[in-house]
């Protein structure tokens, strides 16, 4: 299925030394392992520092040759997008609208409006970053600092607007009853409703709520979003673009922090990126999306010195059969016990089976002690990994930063549909 790989050998970098790795092109990747075990450094920092070296020139000597001794498979790979946690802005003066470049269209919308043409308002006059139609007491920050003796100084709203950001005769214009400062307030959700049927606004919106953003105000500062919000704001941004050529996608641990719903939601925008011809490469921890991957590598065997090397690479299915010894461990580790119990999953629970028949049946499993669920092989029991996790009866929270195909997921519903070998 690939349509072609990237083959790095002898990456030196950090905890990896003298790995091999090959990334196929044209396929969705997730790369794998405990905390430490080297993902963000092979995949954001030397796969990343090559193809950013390719892509400002042959002349570059730059980040990526260094940490490795051979590249081969970059001609195919015309863009490279990588969509990481950094901050969208450091100010509060850009938000989610203006990011996405939402805000312009809105801006035009209410300069089209009848009463702002009646005022000669152009779009320049509903921004809050320069004077005109913003609030001159705060300068459009919503907020002003107040100096307080023998103490730092804080924050506090501002006197005048009193957090609208804009003055009195701005906010005289409306559009459909809101004003520039009540659109700002609107959620992604809301704001989409709102402005249905304006192609401009609409194209924006739609993206962020694909990637499940649809609970974050238009006008929330850059510098109150988290982390996770930010990398799926870039990645909106990203869906939004016409797309040329072959793009690489790189993602280090999208799902962070995000809801099962909305991590399939998210899922599905990603391997639409790969239905468009595209790469995407993401290190992740959520099994879900390592079960619905097309490759996996996974790294390891633990963090830091003792990892850094790839124990496995193939489908999802051929990592989670993966070396017996690699999968024994892991499964002990987890399990706390080696007297660990399966239930396979299926419309008629059965026994639960000894870790022996866990290696072929594949479902959800649980050991006694712990009241841990796990994830098993996805062999074998005719069911997909995330299909598994999706129909399981019991609530299952995104797992910790786990290792490999193995997955710790603690229930959190009080209601236990089967206790997990209970009494064996
Ligand atoms: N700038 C650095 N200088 C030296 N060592 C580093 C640096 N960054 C990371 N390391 C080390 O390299 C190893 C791999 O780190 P890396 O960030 O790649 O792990 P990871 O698999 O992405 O982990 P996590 O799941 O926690 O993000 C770790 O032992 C880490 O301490
Ligand atoms: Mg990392
Ligand atoms: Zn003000």
């Amino acid at each position: 299925m690939p349509t072609g790989w990237i083959r790095l050998s002898g990456v030196e970098r950090h905890n990896v030394r003298g790995a091999d790795a090959a990334f196929p092109l044209g396929v969705f990747t997730a790369v794998t392992g405990v905390s430490g075990s080297g993902k963000s450094t092979l995949v954001g920092q030397v796969l990343a520092g090559v193809l950013a070296d390719r892509q400002a020139g042959e002349e570059a000597t730059g980040a990526g040759e260094r940490f490795c001794a051979s590249v081969t498979g970059l001609e195919a790979v015309d863009r490279l997008v990588q969509v990481d946690q950094k901050p969208i802005g450091r100010t509060p003066r850009s938000n989610l609208a203006t990011y996405t470049g939402l805000f312009d269209a809105v801006r035009k919308l209410f300069a089209g409006t009848d009463a702002a043409r009646e005022r000669g308002y152009t779009a320049g006059r509903f921004s809050f970053n320069v004077s005109g139609g913003r609030c001159e007491t705060c300068q459009g920050e919503g907020f002003v600092s107040v100096e307080l003796l023998f103490l730092p100084s804080t924050y506090a709203p501002c006197p005048d607007c009193h957090g609208a950001r804009y003055n009195p005769r701005t906010l005289d214009v409306t559009l459909n009853g809101l004003t520039i400062a009540q659109v700002l307030e609107l959620t992604v959700e809301s704001a989409a409703s709102f402005f249905a049927g304006t192609p401009a606004a609409e194209r924006a919106l739609t993206t962020l709520l694909d990637v499940g953003l649809g609970y974050l105000r238009l006008g929330q500062p850059a510098t109150e979003l988290s982390g996770g919000e930010a990398q799926r704001i870039k990645l909106a941004a990203e869906l939004q673009r016409t797309r040329r050529g072959h793009t690489l996608y790189l993602l280090d641990e999208p799902t962070t922090g995000l809801h099962p719903a909305d991590v399939e939601v998210l899922m599905r925008q990603l391997h639409s990126l790969v239905d468009a011809g595209g790469t995407v490469v993401v290190v992740e921890h959520d099994m879900a999306v390592v079960a619905g991957a097309d490759h996996v590598i996974d790294l390891g065997p633990e963090g830091g010195d003792r990892g850094g090397r790839i124990v496995a690479a193939g489908t999802p299915a051929e990592v989670a059969r993966g070396p017996g010894a690699v999968r024994r461990r892991i499964w002990r580790r987890r399990c706390g016990t080696d007297r660990a119990r399966m239930i396979p999953y299926g419309p008629t629970r059965s026994e639960p089976y000894g870790d022996d028949r866990a290696r072929v049946s594949g479902g959800l499993c649980g050991s006694p002690r712990s009241h841990s669920l796990f994830i098993a092989a996805i062999e074998g029991s005719g069911m997909p990994l995330g299909q598994a996790v999706a129909h399981s009866p019991v609530r299952v929270q995104p797992p910790k930063p786990s290792s490999s195909i193995w997955a710790t997921m603690s229930r959190t519903g009080s209601r236990v549909p089967a206790r997990p070998a209970a009494g064996r």
